[in-house]
């Protein structure tokens, strides 16, 4: 087991090209959404890094950057004529690497992004005082990927949406460190070999937490105790607690974030995950997009790298789950049953997420161009849609399954 982090900007690995493509797919729309409804976005990498990996590849800095020249240069070509400056301030904290930072940053233009050296620990709330009282109705957008969790600090993450117009974070969590933690200060053993479990951690975290209200303070609150305890009697293993942590953790979010979503990052289907990105927002159409991009990045992640190539008829999930049409259909049912009055199609689908988790994408459940549940509900009369706007140019029913450039949706249950 690698125990330090020497080599982790090396090579960059196949999980952290999941994890950079996860959050640039998602960056683009965010920012376009933003910048069309002229608001303000203060978008910080709590854990920048090098911003190159030694083989040349793009680190999450300039994967972000990147994905923000995408979103201008689509906003300028749907806006052909107008002013525009956009509002985004770029700010990337990093500790060890700061220097090799700022020398892969060199090209950026002046003013484009500022570079903190330093602990995130130390400098967060000082940065996100001061653009508070800077900049009016801010949308903040925090990526926190740090090594292990010992820096992770839920009163500062449940504090974001009243102090900001609008906030989103993007957690790589290493659910297993945190469980691994939790036994040693509960004084509980660690049943499985520590050397197979974390073999191939290279965000190996060697920080060790000092007592339970630290882990508290992780955590936001004492609920892993329990799972700590079953895990002790011998009631659950190492995984069954891994699992039961995260499902927790999200909860646990909830409470000041409506959708919470996250993707398990395995290499081999029924491996412990190497760590669970995790996402939060409040936003309807912030969860459904990640939602999206989670089953597409997952696609990648189960044919490409667990199983060498292999496609396999039914899709699977992160969780290495095969869901046929019944089993979604089912579900779909149990969620109109409760929509009894018109709802935004992107709130039910995020509905649908947040209740059951990335079960499949969004094709499967509405905008398939061969069918999908959705259309077939309506087809059936199973449900009512109504749409906006109603007619396309040529005076003909719109027939759309996707919300978004004007369009919008609105479902329910027919009424028995
Ligand atoms: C997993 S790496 C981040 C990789 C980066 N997100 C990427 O994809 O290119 C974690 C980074 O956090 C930095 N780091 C470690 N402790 C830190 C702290 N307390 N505050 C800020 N940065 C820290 C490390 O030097 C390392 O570059």
């Amino acid at each position: 087991m690698s125990k330090n982090n020497r080599d982790f900007f090396k090579q960059k690995k196949i999980w952290s090209e999941v994890k950079d493509e996860l959050l640039g797919c998602y960056l683009v729309p965010y920012f376009n959404k933003m910048m069309s409804m002229s608001k303000p976005i203060l978008y910080v990498d709590c854990f920048a890094g090098k911003g190159k990996f030694d083989d040349g590849k793009n680190g999450s800095p300039l994967t972000a950057l990147d994905s923000l020249d995408r979103s201008i240069a689509q906003y300028r070509t749907a806006h052909p004529y107008g002013e525009f400056t956009p509002e985004v301030y770029m700010q990337f904290i990093e500790l060890n690497h700061a220097k090799d930072l700022v020398a892969n940053l060199a090209n950026q233009p002046m003013g484009r992004c500022e570079i903190i050296e330093g602990k995130f620990e130390d400098n967060i709330i000082p940065l996100l005082q001061n653009a508070n009282k800077r900049y009016r109705n801010l949308n903040v957008f925090l990526y926190v990927d740090p090594y292990g969790v010992k820096v992770l600090n839920a009163a500062l993450f449940d504090s974001l949406p009243t102090a900001f117009s609008t906030a989103e974070l993007l957690i790589n969590l290493n659910s297993f460190g945190f469980i691994r933690e939790a036994c040693r200060v509960m004084k509980v053993t660690f049943r499985e070999r520590e050397d197979e479990i974390f073999s191939d951690i290279e965000e190996y975290d060697s920080s060790v937490m000092d007592s339970i209200a630290e882990l508290n303070a992780i955590a936001g609150g004492d609920y892993w105790h329990s799972i700590i305890t079953d895990y002790s009697k011998g009631t659950i293993d190492c995984y069954q607690a891994e699992k039961a942590f995260s499902m927790q953790y999200k909860l646990r979010l909830r409470q000041k974030y409506n959708y919470v979503l996250d993707m398990p990052i395995r290499l081999k289907a029924g491996q412990h995950p190497k760590y669970r990105l995790v996402h939060a927002t409040n936003h309807p159409d912030g969860c459904t997009l990640m939602a999206d991009n989670i089953a597409k990045r997952t696609d990648r992640l189960v044919i490409e790298i667990q199983s060498g190539g292999q496609l396999s008829l039914i899709p699977q999930t992160a969780e290495n789950e095969r869901i046929d049409d019944n089993v979604l259909e089912e579900k779909v049912r149990r969620l109109l049953s409760t929509t009894t009055e018109f709802t935004r199609l992107n709130k039910f689908l995020a509905g649908f997420y947040n209740e059951y988790g990335v079960l499949c994408d969004l094709s499967r459940l509405c905008s398939g161009r061969s069918g999908s549940i959705l259309k077939t509900f309506e087809k059936n009369g199973e449900i009512l849609v109504s749409r906006n706007p109603a007619c396309t140019d040529k005076r003909k029913p719109t027939k759309f399954w996707q919300e978004g450039k004007g369009n919008t949706l609105m479902l329910r249950r027919k009424r028995l």
